[in-house]
C-alpha cells in the first residue's frame, strides 16, 4: 500500500486500521476495541488491553533475539565517554532501578519526577517508572528551580530521580541545589530523591536523599507489572500562554502502537538499525525519538551528551552519525543553522564517511529553505522536514519516506499522516479553499498516541485545545494547504513563541517581568534570531516614580526570568519604554511590535489608540540593535 491507500484506509476504518497497527505490540491482554468514545469529544485508545511499556521496549527484543545488540550509545563529547548498553543489559538495569523505586515506596499510578542530563540513565529511570507502572514526569535541566517547584506541585511526585549535575560546554550545572530549592519552594514534599552522583560534580545528600547504588541495593530487581491501555505513561509539561505549564498525558498503549509504526514508515529504519535524535530528554522529541520510538521498534538509539557546535566541532554530529553508523538523524533546524554558521561549506562532513545515513529529519521549529537547501547539498541525502507537537508526540504532518517517499517540497512538512484529520478553518470554523491562510486544527478523534487530556485540568485541555472549533483539535498553528494536499505551517495563533526548537511562553515571561517591584506593565515579543528562530524581548514601562538607571532595571529583568523561568528562555533583551502600543480597548499589540523589529513592513491597526508609540517603540528596539533597516 502506498501513502495514499493507507491514509484513506485510516480514515475510511479508523477501528480496523489501528486494531491491524496494535498487532506489532505485545500486549498482555490484546486490545478488543481499538477507540473508545467517553462522550463530550473525550477518547481514549486500546483502554480495554493490558500491556506493559518497558516490555515492549526492552525484554521482549532480550526474548526474541536481541539480547546482546545495542539498546543505548552513549556519546558523551563533554566528558570523552562513550559506551554501548545491550538490551540484556538495559533489562538488568532497569528492573534494579525499578526495584530501587519499589524498595521507596513507589506504586503504579504515583507519579516519578525525572530531572536528569543527557546521560543512559535518564532512559533507564523512564523505562524503569514504565515496568512498574509509575507516572513519570521529566523535567528539562535548562529550567530553574521555580519551574521545576510549579511541576512538582502540579504532579505530586511521590519520588524524584535526579542527577548531581549536568554539563554545558561552558559550565557545570548542579542539579541538587536547584531540586532542593525546587523542593523548599513546593507545596508539596517526594518522599523520596534518587541521586545518581556524577565525578564531574558530586553532591551532598540529604535525609530525603538516597544514591542511586545505595538504591539499588535496597531493591530487588521488578518485573513489569500489567496496566490498562489507557494508563498513563507520562506527563509532559509545555508551554501554554500563561505561566502555567501545561501538563500533557501519554496514555500507554497508543504511544506504543504509533511511534512503533513511525520508525519504520517515517524514519525508514528497520529493527537493528541506529536511530539518532539529537535533542533532550525534557523535550518530547527525547521522549518519543530517544527512549520510547526507538527502542519499542528494536533499534538502537543514541544519547548524545553535546551540542552541535563547539563540543568539540562542528563536525560532532557527522563523526557520531559515522561512527555509530547512523541510519536517520533527527535534530531541529536551530542545530543544522548552528552547524552551517560555523561550518558554511561543510568541510567536516568531508572529513566522515557518511554513506549508511539515508536521510535528515527537522522539526521542533519551521525549517527555513536555507537551511534545507544548505543540509541536502553538503549531505547528498533527503532533508525531511515534519511538523508536530508535546501534545500529539508524534508527527502530525510529515514525508512518509519508509512507506513511500513523496517528492519534497521546500517549505512544506509534506502531507498529514495517517488518522490526522487536518484542514484549515477561518474564524467561523469553516473550511478554507486550498491555498488560503487559517487556523489549522484537526477533525476529532485524534490517532492513537496523542494526548486524552491535561492533567488534573480537563478544564483547561477543552478550552484550550476543543472550544475554538467545535468538533476539532485547535493546533495554535496557523497554515494552509496546497492543492496537492501540503501543509504549510507559518505561525502560532498565541502567544507561544519558538526559542532554538524550545516552546516558550511569552505570557509566562511577562509574568516574571510584572514582578519586578519598578514594573507597571510589559510586553514580550519573539523577534527573529537568524540561529534561533525566535529571540524573546522585553519592553518594560517603569512605575511611577523610579528614577534608577534604565539599565540597572533592564539588567534584573534579564537576571529575574534566567532565575525564575531558567537559562533555557535564552532572554538577554529587555528595554525601558514610556507606553506600549495598544488597541482602543487595551490590548497590547504585540504583532505589530514583532514585525517593526524585525522590520518588516505592516499595515497599521485600524483600531490602534496611538500610532506615535511605533516611533517610541522603533526607537527603543533600535537602541538594543534591532529594526536596523
Ligand atoms: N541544562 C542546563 N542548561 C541548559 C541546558 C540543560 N540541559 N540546555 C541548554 N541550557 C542553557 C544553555 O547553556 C544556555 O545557557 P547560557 O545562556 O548560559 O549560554 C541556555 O540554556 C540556552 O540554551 P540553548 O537555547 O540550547 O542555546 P545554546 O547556546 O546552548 O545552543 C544551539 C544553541 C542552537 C546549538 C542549541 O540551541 C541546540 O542545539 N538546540 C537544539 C534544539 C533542540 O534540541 N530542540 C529540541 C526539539 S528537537
Ligand atoms: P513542541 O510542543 O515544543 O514540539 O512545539 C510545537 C510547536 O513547534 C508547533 O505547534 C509549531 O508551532 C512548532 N513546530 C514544530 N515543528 C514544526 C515544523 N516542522 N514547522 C513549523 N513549525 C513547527
Amino acid at each position: 500500500m502506498g501513502y495514499a491507500e493507507l491514509y484513506k484506509a485510516a480514515q475510511e476504518d479508523p477501528e480496523a486500521f489501528w486494531l491491524d497497527q496494535a498487532r506489532a505490540i505485545d500486549w498482555i491482554t490484546p486490545p478488543d476495541r481499538a477507540l473508545f468514545d467517553r462522550g463530550e469529544n473525550l477518547y481514549e485508545w486500546y483502554a480495554d488491553a493490558q500491556v506493559n511499556g518497558c516490555y515492549n521496549a526492552v525484554d521482549r527484543h532480550v526474548e526474541g533475539g536481541r539480547a546482546d545488540q545495542a539498546a543505548i550509545i552513549y556519546d558523551s563529547p563533554i566528558t570523552g565517554q562513550k559506551q554501548t548498553i545491550t538490551f540484556a543489559e538495559l533489562q538488568t538495569r532497569t528492573a534494579r532501578l525499578a526495584g530501587a523505586l519499589v524498595a521507596q515506596g513507589v506504586e503504579k499510578g504515583d507519579r516519578v519526577i525525572i530531572y536528569m542530563p543527557m546521560v543512559p540513565e535518564a532512559i533507564e529511570a523512564m523505562l524503569a517508572c514504565a515496568r512498574i507502572g509509575a507516572v513519570h514526569s521529566v523535567v528539562f535541566g535548562g529550567f530553574a528551580a521555580n519551574e521545576l517547584a510549579v511541576r512538582i506541585d502540579d504532579c505530586t511526585p511521590k519520588a524524584v530521580i535526579a542527577a548531581s549535575c549536568g554539563l554545558e560546554p561552558n559550565r557545570t550545572v548542579a542539579y541538587k541545589p536547584l531540586l532542593d530549592g525546587a523542593i523548599e519552594m513546593a507545596t508539596h514534599k517526594p518522599d523520596a530523591c534518587i541521586i545518581l552522583q556524577r565525578p564531574e560534580h558530586p553532591c551532598e545528600l540529604g535525609p530525603r536523599d538516597v544514591e542511586w547504588h545505595a538504591a539499588i541495593a535496597q531493591g530487588t530487581p521488578a518485573d513489569c507489572v500489567p496496566v490498562a491501555g489507557n494508563h498513563p505513561a507520562y506527563i509532559l509539561y509545555t508551554s501554554g500562554t500563561t505561566g502555567a505549564p501545561k501538563g500533557v498525558v501519554r496514555h500507554t498503549a497508543g504511544h506504543l502502537v504509533a511511534l512503533n509504526w513511525t520508525m519504520k514508515n517515517i524514519y525508514q529504519v528497520d529493527p537493528g538499525e541506529v536511530f539518532w535524535a539529537a535533542s533532550d530528554v525534557g523535550w518530547v522529541v527525547g521522549h518519543s525519538y530517544i527512549a520510547y520510538g526507538p527502542l519499542i521498534a528494536g533499534n538502537t538509539t543514541v544519547v548524545f551528551e553535546g551540542k552541535p557546535v563547539g563540543t568539540p566541532d562542528a563536525g560532532t554530529f557527522w563523526r557520531v552519525i559515522s561512527e555509530h553508523n547512523v541510519r536517520s538523524f533527527f535534530t531541529a533546524p536551530t542545530a543544522i543553522r548552528a552547524v552551517k554558521r560555523e561550518d558554511p561549506k561543510g568541510l567536516e562532513i568531508a572529513k566522515y564517511d557518511l554513506s549508511g545515513l539515508r536521510a535528515l529529519y527537522l522539526a521542533g521549529e519551521r525549517a527555513d529553505p536555507d537551511t534545507i537547501i544548505w543540509a541536502q547539498e553538503t549531505l547528498g541525502v533527503p532533508v525531511y522536514d515534519h511538523w508536530w507537537q508535546t501534545e500529539t508526540g508524534y508527527t502530525i504532518a510529515g514525508n512518509p519516506a519508509g512507506l513511500e517517499a513523496l517528492p519534497v517540497k521546500i517549505g512544506s512538512p509534506t502531507v498529514p499522516m495517517p488518522g490526522y484529520d487536518v484542514q484549515i478553518l477561518d474564524e467561523g470554523g469553516n473550511r478554507m479553499a486550498p491555498g488560503e491562510l487559517g487556523a489549522i486544527a484537526i477533525k476529532l478523534p485524534l490517532p492513537p498516541g496523542t494526548l486524552p487530556t491535561l492533567w488534573n485540568a480537563e478544564d483547561r485541555f477543552r478550552k484550550s485545545y476543543l472550544t475554538t472549533f467545535p468538533g476539532y483539535y485547535e493546533t495554535g498553528d496557523a497554515g494552509m494547504i496546497d492543492e496537492d494536499g501540503y501543509l504549510y505551517i507559518m505561525a502560532r495563533t498565541d502567544d507561544v513563541i519558538n526559542v532554538a526548537g524550545h516552546r516558550l511562553s511569552t505570557g509566562a515571561m511577562e509574568e516574571v517581568l510584572a514582578g519586578h517591584p519598578d514594573v507597571a506593565e510589559c510586553a514580550v515579543i519573539g523577534v527573529s534570531d537568524a540561529l534561533k528562530g525566535q529571540a524573546p524581548v522585553g519592553f518594560v514601562c517603569l512605575t511611577n516614580g523610579v528614577n534608577r538607571p534604565h539599565d540597572e532595571i533592564t539588567a534584573e529583568c534579564v537576571k529575574r526570568v534566567r532565575d525564575q523561568i531558567g537559562p533555557v528562555a535564552a532572554f538577554k533583551l529587555a528595554v525601558v519604554v514610556d507606553r506600549l502600543p495598544k488597541t482602543r480597548s487595551g490590548k497590547i499589540l504585540r504583532a505589530t511590535m514583532v514585525k517593526i523589529a524585525d522590520s518588516q513592513e505592516f499595515k497599521l491597526p485600524a483600531t490602534i489608540d496611538d500610532p506615535a508609540i511605533l516611533d517610541e517603540i522603533r526607537t527603543a528596539l533600535k537602541s538594543i540593535g534591532l529594526a536596523q533597516s
